[in-house]
C-alpha cells in the first residue's frame, strides 16, 4: 500500500509541473497563432527607433534624402568661422600666447641660435640683451634689428603677430634667459 502511494504521489507531481510548464508557456507565446508575414508580426519586429535628422522620414530609397540635409546643417556654421579667422589675419580672435607664438615663428632661429640668433635659454647670449630693458627688445623684435651676430628680422618674420603677441614672444624668452 505504501509503495503505491509513492508511485500515485510521483504521478500528481508530475502532472503538477506539465501543467505549470504549459501554462507558463502560454503566457510567454500568446494563445492566437497568426499567418506568417502579417501586420501582427511586422508590428511586432519593427525596428524600436528611428533616426530623427530633422528631414522627413522616408523609409524608400535608404539614406539619400536624409544624409545630405544632416551635413549641411553640420558643416554650413563652421565655414564662415575659419573664412573670418583667415580673412583678418592682423587680428585673430583670440591672442597666442607668447610661447605659442615663439613655437610658431621665433623658433626657426632662436631654437637653435641659427643665423646668429641668441638662442633659448642661453643665459650668457641673453644676459647683455636683456640688460638693454624690455621695451627696447620689443622694439628690436618689432621693427627688426642689425646687431654684431645677426639680423633680427622686423616682427621675426611673423606678419600676422600682433603687438602684443611679439612682446609676449619676446617675455617669453627673456623669462626663459634668466
Ligand atoms: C630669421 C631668423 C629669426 C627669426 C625668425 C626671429 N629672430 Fe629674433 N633675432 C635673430 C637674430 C639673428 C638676432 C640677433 C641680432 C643681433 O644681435 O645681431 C635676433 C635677436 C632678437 C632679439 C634681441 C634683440 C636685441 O636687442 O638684442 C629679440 C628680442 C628677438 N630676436 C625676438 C624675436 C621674436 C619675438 C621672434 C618671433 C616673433 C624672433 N625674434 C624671430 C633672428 C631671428
Amino acid at each position: 500500500v505504501a509503495g503505491e502511494n509513492k508511485v500515485g504521489l510521483t504521478v500528481a507531481v508530475t502532472l503538477a509541473i506539465a501543467l505549470v510548464v504549459i501554462g507558463l508557456a502560454q503566457l510567454v507565446g500568446g494563445s492566437a497563432p497568426e499567418p506568417a508575414g502579417g501586420p501582427a508580426l511586422l508590428e511586432r519586429i519593427k525596428p524600436v527607433g528611428q533616426l530623427n535628422t530633422g528631414a522627413p522620414i522616408t523609409l524608400s530609397a535608404p539614406g539619400t534624402p536624409a544624409a545630405p540635409v544632416a551635413t549641411a546643417a553640420a558643416v554650413a556654421p563652421a565655414a564662415p568661422a575659419t573664412g573670418a579667422a583667415t580673412a583678418a589675419p592682423a587680428k585673430p580672435a583670440a591672442a597666442r600666447s607668447g610661447e605659442q607664438v615663439f613655437n610658431t615663428t621665433c623658433m626657426v632661429c632662436h631654437g637653435t641660435g641659427a643665423a646668429g640668433a641668441p638662442k633659448l635659454g642661453d643665459k650668457a647670449a641673453w644676459a647683455p640683451r636683456i640688460k638693454q630693458g624690455n621695451a627696447v627688445l620689443v622694439q628690436h623684435a618689432t621693427q627688426g634689428f642689425t646687431g654684431k651676430t645677426g639680423v633680427m628680422p622686423p616682427r621675426g618674420t611673423c606678419g600676422n603677430c600682433s603687438d602684443q603677441e611679439l612682446k609676449g614672444a619676446v617675455e617669453y624668452m627673456v623669462s626663459k634667459a634668466k
